[in-house]
């Protein structure tokens, strides 16, 4: 990235003794969707804040375009703060509550009615122009906060927790909607979700978030496939963790019993690490398979989901792995209650991990 649209470099925010947030150092580049993800109380919404310019970070600097945002007030940044109530007035109709963005603008009538027509276009609710907020849905009042937000042309929007009201299904849909009104705008999103999968859904790069910390950033495929904490491997997806010890060139795993090979392993011998497998990556198998990595197990638990099912395996150390397996043949499984299977995975599967 040469030079970063936005620039985080070294925020911090305390309210009294308590650190909201810590030492967040982010370059976001124009035109990314960029999420913040992470659990409850993990300081999301109180970085939006920030960058929105609604509170003051206590250490640190935020840049814009290459100027500091340091005592410029939220009105006269180019960033519009989407809040998670939307917060619609009810008793204006759908266009004047677009309209409202632009209360502030220096526009003629005739130039704000054709931004605001525009923005309906954009988001597909001309028809619903004339209606208020209580005569349209749950997700086409979320397109009306969001028409609203884009009025502004703000240069970065921040969407904190944009899709949360909406049920499973509208919010799938609406996740793409998103996606391509950011490409047909090119406005830079930042987006603040607690859904893992959301965020790997909408993102071009995702930073994961604990106590105010961020704990890595990378894109959807590098967080999942390469986590490098315990926290964000079992953070992201599922995983079954085990304690391990690195002895001359392979793994020492009290609880799987065999030595296990891994692809990417820089520790030195005796590092104590974390073995995570993910449960997709897992095989089972009747016969002992060929190769490293296998080890025998119970069928100790099974859900089944249609396209696929879930085992829990019972080792005979007591530990209990998941696995995935993708239902190939009509009615049957490869294994059921209280069979004896082996459980195998590939060197490139295991995630190792030194914290
Ligand atoms: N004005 C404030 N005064 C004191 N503490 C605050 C204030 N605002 C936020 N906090 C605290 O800072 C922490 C982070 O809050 P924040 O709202 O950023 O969390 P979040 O990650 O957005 O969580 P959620 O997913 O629940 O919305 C929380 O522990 C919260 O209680
Ligand atoms: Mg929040």
């Amino acid at each position: 990235m040469e030079q970063p649209f936005l620039r985080i470099e070294g925020v911090g925010k305390s309210f009294g003794p308590f650190q909201a947030v810590r030492d967040v150092n982010l370059d976001v580049a124009r035109g990314e969707i960029f999420s913040l993800l992470g659990g409850s109380g993990c300081g999301k919404t109180t970085l939006l804040r920030m960058l929105a310019g609604f509170e003051t970070p206590t250490e640190g600097r935020i840049f814009l375009d290459g100027k500091d945002m340091a005592g410029v007030p939220p009105w006269a940044r180019p960033v519009h703060m989407m809040f998670q109530s939307y917060a619609l007035f009810p008793h204006m109709t759908v266009e004047r509550n677009i309209a409202y963005g632009l209360k502030h603008e220096d526009m003629s009538g005739p130039q704000r009615a054709a931004r605001v027509a525009e923005m309906l276009d954009l988001v597909q609710l001309t028809p619903f122009a004339k209606r208020k907020p209580h005569q349209i849905s749950g997700g086409q009042r979320q397109r009306v906060a969001l028409a609203r937000a884009l009025a502004r042309q703000p240069k970065l929007l921040l969407l904190d927790e944009p899709l949360a009201a909406l049920d499973k299904k509208l919010r799938e849909h609406t996740q793409f909607e998103l996606m391509s009104i950011q490409e047909r705008t090119g406005v830079t999103f930042i987006v603040v979700t607690h859904d893992q999968e959301e965020a790997m859904t909408l993102s071009d790069r995702i930073a994961v978030m604990d106590k105010g910390q961020v704990k890595q950033v990378g894109s959807p495929t590098e967080i999942y496939e390469f986590p490098k904490s315990r926290f964000v491997a079992s953070f992201i997806g599922s995983v079954t963790a085990f304690d391990a010890v690195v002895v001359a060139g392979v793994l020492e795993v009290p609880a799987l019993g065999v030595p296990v090979v891994a692809r990417d392993m820089d520790f030195a011998p005796g590092t104590k690490v974390t073995l995570a497998l993910r449960p997709e990556k897992l095989r089972i198998s009747r016969e002992r398979p060929d190769g490293p990595n296998a080890v025998p197990g119970v069928v100790k638990g099974l859900a089944y989901f249609g396209k696929d099912s879930l085992y829990r395996i019972e080792l005979a150390s007591g530990a209990v792995v998941q696995a995935h397996a993708v239902n190939l043949a009509r009615g049957s499984g490869v294994a059921d209650w209280d069979d004896q299977v082996w459980l195998s995975f590939d060197p490139g599967a295991a995630i190792v991990l030194g914290e």
